[in-house]
């Protein structure tokens, strides 16, 4: 297994399109499927609901990596589970009960993720950590692709890979947000194995997906 898995955000796709890019970074390479979620409130800017997450399903058979930046999540975790996600990923800013809806998220069957903004602390998941599959560390403010790497969020992430290491049990450390070849080398060495891109991973098009992915895996080199 590549020593770094690669989850494009589909957020920089071409909209019209869905379902074709979804292929096509799939043929390229792409380990996991992120999916971005927002509706107005959490984040300033709304994408996709549950209907698309099903359309969309398809189209890979990648698991589906879906972020989701609304509160409550709660009333909709079992629609995007029901559409297809295989990791669910909360923010724990969006509900008073993280530890419940991880709950949930596990009851559905599916994996459990929780999200880190670039100001909250990794104290936030000490006491859920046999709950979580994923921790993903938020390189930016969430709400738009495009953003510059906020290399503040370094020490969180070495922070959690000991963390991590303690349990003893495998859960994946995600990183989001101003990911590039470069970026995604500081993430690595920080002890990141899992990064999201929506940019590079885009940029010129279908031609250009399988070196970008290419790109990105070869941080780990
Ligand atoms: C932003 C999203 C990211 C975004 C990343 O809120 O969570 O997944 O698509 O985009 P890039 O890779 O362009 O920073
Ligand atoms: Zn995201």
């Amino acid at each position: 297994m590549s020593k770094l898995l690669i989850s494009p955000s589909i957020l920089s796709a071409d909209f019209a399109k869905l379902g074709e890019e979804v292929a096509a970074i799939t043929a390229a390479g792409a380990d996991l499927i992120h999916i971005d979620v927002m509706d107005g409130h959490f984040v300033p800017n709304i994408t996709i609901g549950p209907q698309v997450v099903k359309a969309l399903r398809p189209h890979s058979d990648r698991p589906f990596d879906v972020h989701l930046m609304i509160a409550p999540a709660d009333p909709y975790l079992q629609a995007f589970a029901e559409a297809g996600a295989d990791i669910i990923s909360i923010h724990p800013e969006a509900g008073p009960h993280l530890h419940r809806s991880l709950q949930t998220i596990r009851s559905l069957g599916k994996k459990a993720g929780v999200v880190l903004n670039p100001s909250t602390h990794e104290s936030a998941l000490a006491h859920v950590m046999d709950m979580v599959d994923l921790i993903l560390v938020m390189s930016i403010n969430p709400g738009f692709g495009g953003q510059t790497f906020l290399p503040s969020q370094l020490g969180k992430i070495e922070a959690l890979r000991k963390m991590i290491d303690q349990t003893g049990r495998e859960i994946l450390l995600e990183v989001d947000g101003g990911v590039n070849p470069q970026t995604a080398r500081d993430c690595f060495n920080a002890g990141a194995d899992t990064l999201v891109a929506g940019t590079a991973v885009f940029k010129g098009g279908p031609p250009h997906y399988q070196a970008n992915i290419a790109a990105l895996k070869a941080a780990a080199g």
